[in-house]
């Protein structure tokens, strides 16, 4: 629940900001303490060959209503004026109800690769056979990550060293509020033996795909055209959609735009990013040609309507999120409920980060609107 301010956020002290945060999330631990950088040994037992702690600004973006609920929305990122182009983005969405966002249950795949077979189909079957014991293998050591379903496809090499046929056995995993690539990876390499020996081939890859299409997150929200600056900006808006939509050099950027709202909450919550990037192009090419994450229509009142839809594996339990202080601030600003919830809130910051950049690119150029925006910060 957001709390009225007397002041702007940007015009606001960091102590000031942080009080805001405070009353409208009601968080009672010590802020500056989860704000602080991670202490060295922390990042030591991390990774390898830690030598320190490589920090980026962390602002918060405002006006965000989705589906009904207001959020304030944690946000880490290098470049200037991202954060503030992405709230008063949302604060047009606000005037026809803001954000309405749906996510797919957290399900994902997990891929054991097997090869050596003299009979594919012959494997095929006998993996099918053995589908309960299975399936009870890989959730033997589970506790809330489950395999719901066991999947076998043919594949055949189509690189040019001709590697022949291969089988592939699929996980089909519900791993709930977690983002859960430690737990499928964990489930593949349980069956993994389990598989060579009942199909007699060799197992090579286990690993989870991050192209998690069965993790689809979407969402919409009108743009009022007057608030936007007229019916001109709308059609000059969806020429930029049109160009987007059309040509692969002006696809990537578009969605550089969009990734950069995602990747910035991402960032902020400690979530799998890279991950995150590598579905997010994936699927932005899912029908052979790359094009734009979002589309966008006039409506028929004349107002600008985008809709978002992409892959995103995300959580709020599990991995690093809940055992990095600032990650757990973060989440615990958004007050999300679960995985699916934070999902939708990235989804909605994508679309309002794009909205932001074409509705500039249309109209002053981006360029010309950062240059205003740091005009007035050391005008101060
Ligand atoms: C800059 O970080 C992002 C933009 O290039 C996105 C776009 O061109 O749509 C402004």
């Amino acid at each position: 629940m957001t709390v009225m301010a007397e002041k702007k956020l940007h015009e606001m002290s960091r102590e000031e900001r942080l009080d805001y945060i405070r009353k409208a999330t009601r968080i009672s631990d010590d802020i500056e303490v989860m704000l602080r950088p991670l202490p060295f040994e922390d990042a030591n037992r991390m990774i390898e060959n830690a030598i320190g702690i490589m920090s980026i600004p962390m602002g918060v973006a405002t006006n965000f209503v989705i589906n009904g609920r207001e959020y304030v929305i944690p946000m880490a990122i290098e470049e200037p004026s991202v954060i503030a182009a992405v709230s008063k983005a949302a604060k047009i969405a606000k005037v026809k109800g803001g954000f309405i966002a749906e996510a797919n249950d957290s399900i994902m795949i997990g891929q054991v690769q097997v090869v050596g077979l003299g009979n594919v189909k012959h494997a095929m079957t006998k993996i099918l056979r053995n589908k309960k014991q299975l399936l009870a293998i890989a959730n033997s050591n589970s506790r809330s990550v489950t395999a719901v379903d066991l999947q076998v496809r043919q594949l055949r090499d189509k690189s040019p060293n001709n590697m022949g046929n291969m089988l592939l056995v699929e996980l089909v995993i519900d791993t709930k509020d977690a983002m859960g690539a430690n737990a499928i990876n964990t489930m593949c390499e349980a069956i993994a033996p389990y598989v060579a020996k009942i199909t007699d081939g060799e197992v090579v890859l286990k690993i989870l795909s991050n192209y998690s299409t069965k993790r689809l997150v979407r969402c919409t929200a009108t743009f009022d055209k007057e608030e936007l600056g007229g019916s001109q900006i709308v059609k000059r808006i969806l020429y930029a959609y049109a160009l987007a939509y059309s040509d692969a050099y002006r696809a990537v950027t578009h969605n550089k735009g969009v990734m950069n709202g995602i990747d910035a909450v991402a960032l902020a919550t400690c979530q799998d990013f890279r991950a995150i990037e590598a579905g997010a192009h994936a699927y932005a090419a899912r029908d052979g040609t790359y094009r734009s994450l979002t589309s966008w229509r006039r409506t028929k009142e004349g107002d600008l309507a985008g809709e978002i839809e992409l892959p995103l594996a995300v959580g709020v339990v599990g991995g690093v999120v809940n055992a990095h202080p600032t990650a757990k601030f973060a989440l615990q600003i958004l007050g999300v409920k679960s995985a699916k919830e934070l999902a939708m809130v990235m989804t909605a910051v994508g679309l309002a980060q794009n909205l932001a950049a074409i509705r500039a690119l249309s109209s002053e150029g981006i360029q010309a609107g950062h240059m205003k925006l740091h005009a007035r910060k050391f005008s101060k």
